[in-house]
C-alpha cells in the first residue's frame, strides 16, 4: 500500500494539491497517493479521525478549515503558532502536529521564483484576515525596511500588527487604506479576498515604487488589483507559485525530500 495523503477542505473539487503532489510523487519517486477529501462543514473532526483511523499519515487543509485544524493539533510549530491556522497535519505517534507553511511558499516564491530579495524592502500587505495572518512571521523574518498592514476596517489592522510586536526585530505598522496617500512600496501583497469577489480595492496612485512588485494571493485569474498594479506601471504576480512553494514545503516535511518546483509550476501554468 502506498503512504496516503489527502487535502480536507469544501469545497475542494477545485483544489491543485492532487496534482502538484502527483507531480513531485512522481519526481521524487516517492510511493504515496494524495486525494482531494471534502469534509461537511461541522465535520472536519471527524473527518480527520476517520482518515487517520484508515491509515492517513498526513493532511492539508484549506478553506474554511484551517483554524479548526489548528485547535485540532497536539503540537504546533512556531510559524503556526503565528499564524493562528494550520494547513499542513502530520499523524504519528498517535499524535497530531501542526504546521503552516504558506508564509514559507509566499516568501521561496518571491525569492526564488521571481528574483524578489525582501531585506531592505518596504512591504504593503493589504488585508487583516487569515490570509494576511499567516504570512506576517515569515515576512517580518527576511528583515524588510518596513512591514504596513493596510485593512479596510482599520482596527482589525491595529489588532494584528500589536500581534507581532516583539516577535521580530521589525516592527509591523498598521493603517487604514485612506493612510496610504503619498506613500511608496516595493512590495505590495493582496492578502484581501478582493480578488475572489472582484472588487477593486481604494487603492492611491503611485502606491508602486519603480521597478516594485505587486502580488496577488489569488491565482487562476486578473484580478482588480493586478489590473490597478499594471496601470500604475507595477510588475505583476499572481499566487500560483505560492502554492506550489507551500505544498513543496508541506511534501518535504512529510517525505523528508524536496521536489524542484520549476517543472510543475510550469505544467501548472500550461
Ligand atoms: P481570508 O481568510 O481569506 O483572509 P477573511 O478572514 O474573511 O478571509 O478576511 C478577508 C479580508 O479581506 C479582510 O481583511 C477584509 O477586510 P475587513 O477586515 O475590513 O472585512 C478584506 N476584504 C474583503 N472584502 C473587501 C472589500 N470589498 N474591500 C476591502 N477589503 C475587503
Amino acid at each position: 500500500m502506498p503512504d496516503r495523503y489527502a487535502v480536507f477542505g469544501n469545497p475542494i473539487s477545485h483544489s491543485q494539491s492532487p496534482r502538484i503532489h502527483a507531480l513531485f510523487a512522481a519526481q521524487t519517486r516517492q510511493d504515496m497517493s494524495y486525494e482531494a477529501l471534502l469534509a461537511t462543514v461541522d465535520g472536519f473532526a471527524t473527518a480527520i479521525q476517520q482518515f487517520v483511523r484508515a491509515g492517513g499519515q498526513g493532511a492539508n487543509v484549506t478553506v474554511p478549515f484551517k483554524e479548526e485544524a489548528f485547535r485540532l493539533a497536539k503540537t504546533l510549530t512556531p510559524r503556526a503558532k503565528a499564524a493562528g491556522a494550520v494547513n499542513t497535519l502530520s499523524f504519528a505517534d498517535d499524535s497530531i502536529a501542526g504546521d503552516n507553511t504558506d508564509g514559507a511558499g509566499l516568501v521561496r516564491d518571491l525569492k526564488a521564483n521571481l528574483g524578489f530579495d525582501l531585506t531592505g524592502k518596504r512591504i504593503l500587505l493589504l488585508g487583516a484576515g487569515g490570509a494576511a495572518r499567516g504570512v506576517i512571521l515569515p515576512l517580518l523574518q527576511e528583515q524588510p525596511a518596513a512591514l504596513t498592514l493596510a485593512n479596510r476596517t482599520e482596527e482589525k489592522a491595529f489588532r494584528l500588527a500589536l500581534q507581532f510586536t516583539g516577535r521580530a526585530s521589525v516592527l509591523p505598522e498598521a493603517c487604514g487604506f485612506g493612510q496610504l496617500t503619498g506613500k511608496e512600496f516595493d512590495l505590495v501583497i493582496n492578502a484581501t479576498s478582493t480578488g475572489l469577489s472582484d472588487t477593486a480595492l481604494p487603492l492611491p496612485p503611485r502606491l508602486f515604487a519603480p521597478r516594485g512588485l505587486a502580488y496577488e494571493m489569488v491565482y487562476g485569474r486578473e484580478t482588480p488589483f493586478m489590473r490597478q498594479a499594471r496601470a500604475d506601471g507595477s510588475r505583476v504576480a499572481d499566487g500560483l507559485g505560492m502554492l506550489v512553494e507551500q505544498a513543496a514545503e508541506t511534501f518535504q516535511l512529510w517525505r523528508g525530500i524536496r521536489p524542484a518546483t520549476g517543472p510543475v509550476l510550469a505544467s501548472l501554468k500550461n
